[in-house]
């Protein structure tokens, strides 16, 4: 099938573009997890039934999952369910249980161990055909698709295409980094032995790009260190300085760290509504393209620039403290 001819093709999708700054892994094996999670402030949760729960425990997990959307209150948070990938047999019953127990509570299912664009249209033609079973608008879950191996990172711009579901693509570092070899053990940090650089700026960019060359959002994966709150931070703040929306979040004490490296700084925020205000200003009234904010040129791409720093920024609800002045 090509690209676009899926049975969604036809949707236009409005969720690309929902809070993740702190997407919260919760173990669907966990009820006391499952519970807790509701008041954490994350935006994005994500119940799992892959890798963070035991083989025996799967069944019942989808159970607990279904449960917990159906009875708890998520609040404006991001809701999502990981299912297995599809090299197991309990992805298509992951699915099925899933959305049919409680897929009027969900925004999103994550598929792990995405390797090419047949594992995204096999997800989104289950899902059309369960939507349609259950009487959900066709389209209306979305799709976040890990990039978790060089097979992945390689077909990554198919993967990204592959369905108008898709939302976000997400760096599964762990898996990626045994997929292809690297060698530690410490997931989030550079491998010893290799000073000069950053091991992951590759994989990151590769995966931003195919991000934005399609109009999805790109997550960061977990940090393993839990208590390393300093450690999480500085490796939060490189994929944000890069420009990726989130990351995932493994321990309440992630959270705070997480949604402040991903919210740009007051004065960023306040800068960047200032150059919207004066571009619109000196543009429209004085009809000039290229003009001086302070000592600061701005133009037409200081305009594109400042509009992704104020979106951001009004996300994460913050607040203008200045205000632009007509000359
Ligand atoms: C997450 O799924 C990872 O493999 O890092
Ligand atoms: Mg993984």
């Amino acid at each position: 099938m090509r690209p676009g001819t899926t049975s969604t093709a036809r949707l236009c999708r409005v969720g690309r573009m929902r809070a993740r700054r702190t997407c919260l892994a919760v173990p669907g094996s966990n009820p006391r997890f499952l519970e807790k999670a509701q008041g954490l402030p994350a935006d994005e949760v994500f119940l799992d039934l892959e890798d963070s729960v035991a083989p025996l425990a799967k069944e019942p997990a989808r159970g607990n999952i279904v449960a917990a959307l159906k009875e708890g209150d998520w609040g404006g948070k991001t809701v999502v369910v990981r299912v297995n990938d599809l090299s197991t047999s309990w992805t298509y019953r992951d699915v099925i249980e899933v959305v049919e127990g409680a897929g009027d509570r969900l925004h999103c299912l994550m598929l792990p161990k995405v390797e090419d664009a047949s594992h995204v249209r096999w997800l989104d033609v289950l899902l059309t055909q369960v939507e349609k079973a259950v009487g959900l608008p066709v389209g209306a879950i979305g799709i976040e698709a890990q990039i978790e191996s060089a097979r992945g990172l390689v077909n990554v711009d198919e993967i990204a295409q592959a369905s108008p579901r898709v939302e976000t693509l997400v760096f599964g570092p762990a898996d990626f980094m045994a997929s292809i070899g690297m060698r530690t053990l410490v997931v989030g940090e550079q491998p010893p032995g290799y000073p000069e650089g950053d091991a992951y700026h590759y994989i990151l960019m590769r995966i931003l790009m195919a991000a934005r060359a399609h109009g999805l959002q790109a997550i960061d994966g977990p940090y393993l260190q839990i208590k390393d709150v300093d450690g999480f931070r500085r490796v939060a703040a490189r994929a944000a300085a890069l420009g990726f929306d989130g990351k995932w979040v493994l321990h309440p004490g992630q959270i705070d760290a997480g949604n402040e490296v991903f919210s740009p700084a007051q004065d960023d925020y306040d800068h960047a509504e200032l150059i919207l205000d004066a571009y619109d200003y000196y543009t429209t009234v004085e009809r000039r393209g290229a003009v001086m904010l302070g000592d600061e040129m701005i133009d037409e791409a200081s305009r594109k620039m400042a509009l992704v720093v104020a979106a951001k920024g009004r996300a994460a609800g913050l607040a203008r403290t200045r205000r632009f002045e007509r000359p």
